[in-house]
């Protein structure tokens, strides 16, 4: 679905991100380990195309068979709308907090707003109640609640839009553990039900373990190792990894 290859970012003297490159395979449960810093929302804002200005970059994205370093501005933000949605870490900082949940996510799902906002309302009722939302939510504020709530209406906006690909940026990290396993179990559903393929980018060992069908392992800017989840996380080759396997302690149901 998505090739990165030799991916290279740049700011002044420093190599942030080192020729990476690594598969996004199609209806497949992508995730992608390493550490704090280590280059990995830098590489989703260079497959978004939303790099800072000031940043260099080299190699090559394909979509398919298109290099999306070569999309007009038009076909880039049709990309972005069409195929992908993207879930931030901070759920909160991903919403306005002056306008009503109802009105972003419905800007978020129905981003062409080819129907009406109570057509739309009718449509989601069902997903809100499979995640155990109340249609109440869109009458509030995002600070009215929760992180663990503010996630699951991202996630209600991705099951209702249902994308080809859903990107998540560690999106389990600060949330309590119960919202942790919601969201984990939500994204494996999307995966098996409606095919989507996923890639999730996490410094939790954990979370790649119940989930993964392939990893990509960056450590200080460069993918030092990526590959089936299981074959990789039985016979690591590389030290980070070795260590990151050992270091884990929670038994995988
Ligand atoms: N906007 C930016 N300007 C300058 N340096 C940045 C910027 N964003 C990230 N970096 C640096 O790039 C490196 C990789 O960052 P990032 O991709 O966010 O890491 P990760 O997501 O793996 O924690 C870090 O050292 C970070 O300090
Ligand atoms: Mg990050």
């Amino acid at each position: 679905m998505l090739e990165i290859k030799e991916l290279s970012i740049g700011l002044d003297e420093q190599h942030i991100v080192k020729h990476a490159s690594f598969l996004i395979k199609h209806g497949k449960i992508s995730t992608m380990i390493g550490e704090s810093g280590s280059g990995k929302s830098l590489t989703l804002l260079a497959i978004l195309g939303m790099l800072p200005k000031e940043m260099r970059v080299s190699g090559d994205i394909l979509f398919g068979v298109r290099s999306l370093f070569g999309m007009s501005v038009e076909e880039l933000h049709s990309f972005r709308r069409d195929e992908v949605f993207v879930i931030l870490q901070d759920a909160f900082n991903s919403f306005n907090p002056s306008v009503r949940l109802g009105k972003q996510l419905f800007a978020l799902s129905e981003g062409k707003r080819t129907i009406g906002y109570s057509t739309f309302l009718e449509r989601m009722s069902p997903i809100f109640s499979r995640l155990h939302l109340s249609n109440d939510v869109c009458e509030k504020y995002p600070f009215e609640l929760s992180g663990g709530m503010l996630q699951r209406c991202m996630i209600a906006c991705a099951l209702y839009k249902k994308p080809s690909l859903l990107i998540a940026d560690e999106p389990t990290s600060g949330l309590d553990l119960y919202s942790q396993k919601a969201f984990i179990k939500t994204v494996v559903e999307m995966n098996r039900e409606m095919g989507t393929t996923i890639f999730l980018i996490t410094h939790d060992i954990d979370v790649v373990k119940e989930l993964a069908d392939e990893v990509i392992v960056m450590f200080q800017g460069a993918v030092v190792e990526s590959g089936k989840s299981d074959i990789l996380l039985n016979s690591p080759k590389h030290s980070y990894t070795k260590q990151l396997v050992n270091s884990s302690f929670r038994m995988v149901e």
